[in-house]
């Protein structure tokens, strides 16, 4: 290449340099907001309650409340690949917590990421959903936290690696990925699909662990189905019947299942009961009809299987001889199960996924389904994470994807040290 055409491309390069910094910049542009009066409007208990129920489903308090802490105080931390990040005080104490955010600042947070000092936040905090929230609904979330008691507890810094930690970065994620907007009704549809859309869409954020990504974490498919950052757990695709798609279920079930976090034949496990727990148990019956139909409608689009590897025989034996040892008094010797105590491992989807992330995280892990005034005491299953190797585990898993007229891959122990 000649000096010109060096010359020529070093001045483009320069020239998209100057223009990524110059839109960093201006990403980068928001002021700090005045300090607003705390509680100068008296709240009104109907916004109030409303902001209740739609911080429920937002599911505030799982990520602003450490273990036995204060509820909403924050200072739980949220691991991200790109190190950890803390909850913010969102309780209306004056140092420490909201107390001189005025209503203006607050909106901000939620609709545009951007806190009261003008700092962006990290979307780690569901502001890319949440900024399809109405106004109103913003301003009933702001009274509801306004109403709580204030707790003075100083925010934790976060813990990011370099150069995640800068503002420039978060600049320019912000740039590539979020959208702010509010979501617009879809006049084709019913007024119920519109308000489960709005549910599931904003509020109920189900996208920040169902969307699929890609390399630079730009959402592809909001329903799509993606591992969670730690590895532990896959959220599969809501589009296909064979992950965690409803299409095919009666209304009620997918109510139910969102309500009290087991229905028969299935129950949530892990993240998704936390959701369940904190979340969906506590919305209005009119709210889960909506987001069910609104689950109900999605397009079916099923993932193609990957090429079906087979288990080797003494790895199957071995296998049925560990369920019958360990698991089969409670899920019983064909997998049935036992209605409204064990979920039948026969023809669950969760055993039967193409990842087998989840079933490998459930016998490592064990678990219960959330507590709900639906399914008040509900069995637990415990941990195997100690009394079975990666090799038994990988085997029992093995059995139960090829036993009962199941056809899914063997799994290697490989995948189950990953789980672990
Ligand atoms: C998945 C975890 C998660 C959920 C769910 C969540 N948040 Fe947060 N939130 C965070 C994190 C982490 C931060 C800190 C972000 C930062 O500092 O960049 C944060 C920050 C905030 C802030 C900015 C506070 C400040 O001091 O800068 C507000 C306001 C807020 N959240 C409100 C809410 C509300 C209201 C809900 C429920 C509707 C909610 N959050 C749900 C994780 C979460
Ligand atoms: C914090 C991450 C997270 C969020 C937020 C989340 N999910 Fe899930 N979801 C999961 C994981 C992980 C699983 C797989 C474990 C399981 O089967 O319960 C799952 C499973 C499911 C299933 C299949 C359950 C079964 O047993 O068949 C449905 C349906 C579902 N989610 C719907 C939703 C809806 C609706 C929302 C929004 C209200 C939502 N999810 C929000 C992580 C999440
Ligand atoms: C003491 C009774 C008990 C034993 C023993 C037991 N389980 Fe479970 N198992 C349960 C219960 C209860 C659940 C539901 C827990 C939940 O929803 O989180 C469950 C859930 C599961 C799930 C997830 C199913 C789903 O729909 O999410 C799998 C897979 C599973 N068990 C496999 C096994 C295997 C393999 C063994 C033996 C190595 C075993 N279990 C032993 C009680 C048991």
């Amino acid at each position: 290449m000649n000096a010109r055409r060096w010359g020529g491309l070093l001045a483009v390069f320069a020239a998209g340099v100057g223009l990524l910094a110059a839109l960093i910049g201006w990403e980068l542009r928001a002021g700090a907001l005045p300090p607003g009066a705390a509680g100068t409007v008296p709240p009104d208990k109907a916004v109030t309650g409303r902001g209740a129920v739609l911080a429920r489903a937002g599911n505030c308090m799982a990520c602003h409340t450490v273990r036995g802490g204060a509820p909403y105080a924050g200072g739980r931390r949220i691991e991200t690949p790109f190190g950890d990040l803390y909850a913010s005080n969102l309780t209306p104490d004056g140092e420490t917590g909201l107390g001189h955010w005025s209503d203006e600042a607050f909106r901000r947070a939620m609709q545009q990421g951007i806190a009261r000092d003008g700092r962006l936040l990290y979307p780690a905090f569901p502001y890319p959903h949440f900024t399809r929230m109405s106004d109103g609904d913003v301003e009933a979330l702001r009274a509801f936290l306004r109403s709580l008691p204030a707790v003075r507890q100083p925010n934790t810094p976060h813990a990011l690696r370099f150069p995640f930690n800068t503002q420039a970065a978060l600049a320019l994620w912000r740039l590539m990925h979020f959208e702010p907007g509010r979501l617009q009704p879809d006049t084709t549809q019913s007024a119920e699909w519109n308000r489960g859309a709005y549910l599931v869409q904003g509020v109920a954020h189900c996208a920040a662990c169902h969307g699929t990504r890609n390399a630079w974490g730009a959402t592809t498919d909001p329903f799509g189905g993606e591992a969670l950052p730690d590895g532990r757990w896959r959220a599969p695709s809501l589009h296909d019947p064979r992950q965690a798609g409803v299409q095919a279920w009666p209304i009620e079930r997918v109510v139910a299942l969102l309500r009290d976090g087991s229905v028969d034949g299935a129950s949530v496990a892990g993240p998704m009961a936390e959701v369940v727990f904190h979340g969906t148990q506590y919305l209005p019956e009119a709210d889960l009809r909506a987001m069910a139909t609104y689950l109900r409608a999605l397009p079916v689009r099923t993932t193609v299987a990957p090429d079906f590897v087979s288990a080797a025989g003494g790895v199957l034996a071995a296998g049925e001889q560990l369920y019958g040892q360990h698991c089969a008094d409670c899920h019983g010797k064909a997998g049935e199960g036992k209605a409204g105590q064990y979920p039948p491992l026969a023809g669950n989807r969760v055993v039967t996924a193409d990842d087998p992330t989840n079933v490998l995280q459930a016998i490592v892990g064990g678990g219960f389904a959330p507590a709900t005034p639906g399914h008040p005491y509900p069995y637990g299953m415990p941990p195997f994470r100690t009394l079975l190797t990666d090799t038994e585990i990988a085997a029992v898993a093995s059995y139960l994807r090829q036993s009962w007229g199941h056809r899914a891959s063997a799994v290697r122990s490989l995948e189950v040290q990953r789980v672990r």
